[in-house]
């Protein structure tokens, strides 16, 4: 299975606090069957100097790279932080997962703002970004079909769907294609992937038909 949407790289964000941390969630994700973890540190443009992510991003994937010896693939990413004019941001492609154009996007806590919909709609048209949001479970429903109405797909967290509450919400977006990929967003190393299981337990084939999009749509970096 490939998580889409996790903190595991050591220092990079407050995900993990070094590099213990880092190979223990790599031990829970092995136990879970995870063989693809996208990592995706934070990046908030407003406040993050951009060349230091990606020095910092560089430097925790080496290390990380130096001490795990297991069996999970690592593809490098980014949660980013969606700000009006980020279409602007030369080098955006480095936030990409790589070899392709998606990139994971957070939207701010309190939803769409003002002018974010022309932002996403640059990104899509004239830098040829694909953004997946992230954890769409967390917005308000009509302003996530809005964005799917645009072409935008989405990314589920783990934990809502491991509930019992009102998970079924979800299906509809799922079975309409527009869900293309789950994530555990793990940070730190408390819950580990026990939600992730529970998910696609309750998922069944609609966990397996989502893995299958999210395999095609990172084709090209696996
Ligand atoms: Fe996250």
């Amino acid at each position: 299975m490939l998580d889409f949407h996790a903190h595991i790289l050591p220092g990079a964000d407050h995900g993990s606090d070094g590099l213990q941390c880092s190979l223990r969630q790599l031990t829970l994700a092995e136990q879970a069957g995870i063989d693809v973890i996208v990592a995706t540190p934070h990046f908030y443009p407003q406040t993050d100097d951009y060349e230091h992510f990606l020095r910092k991003r560089a430097s925790a994937r080496r290390e990380l790279e130096e001490h795990y010896t297991g069996s999970i693939r690592i593809l490098t990413g980014a949660e980013v932080h969606m700000c009006v004019g980020l279409d602007h941001l030369e080098g955006l492609e480095e936030l990409c997962i790589p070899g392709t154009r998606v990139m994971l996007c957070e939207l701010p806590f309190r939803g769409l703002s003002f002018g974010l919909t022309d932002t996403f709609e640059r990104l899509m048209d004239e830098r040829g970004i694909l953004p997946v949001l992230a954890h769409v479970d967390r917005y308000d429903p009509t302003q996530i079909e809005n964005l799917f109405g645009l072409g935008l797909l989405g990314q589920l967290n783990a934990e809502p769907l491991s509930r019992r509450f009102h998970r079924r919400r979800y299906l509809p977006w799922i079975d309409r294609g527009q869900i293309v990929a789950l994530g555990s967003d793990i940070h730190g190393t408390a819950l580990g992937y026990s939600q992730y299981i529970k998910a696609v337990d309750f998922l069944g084939d609609r966990a397996a038909a989502i893995e299958s999009r999210v395999r095609q749509l990172l084709k090209d970096a696996l």
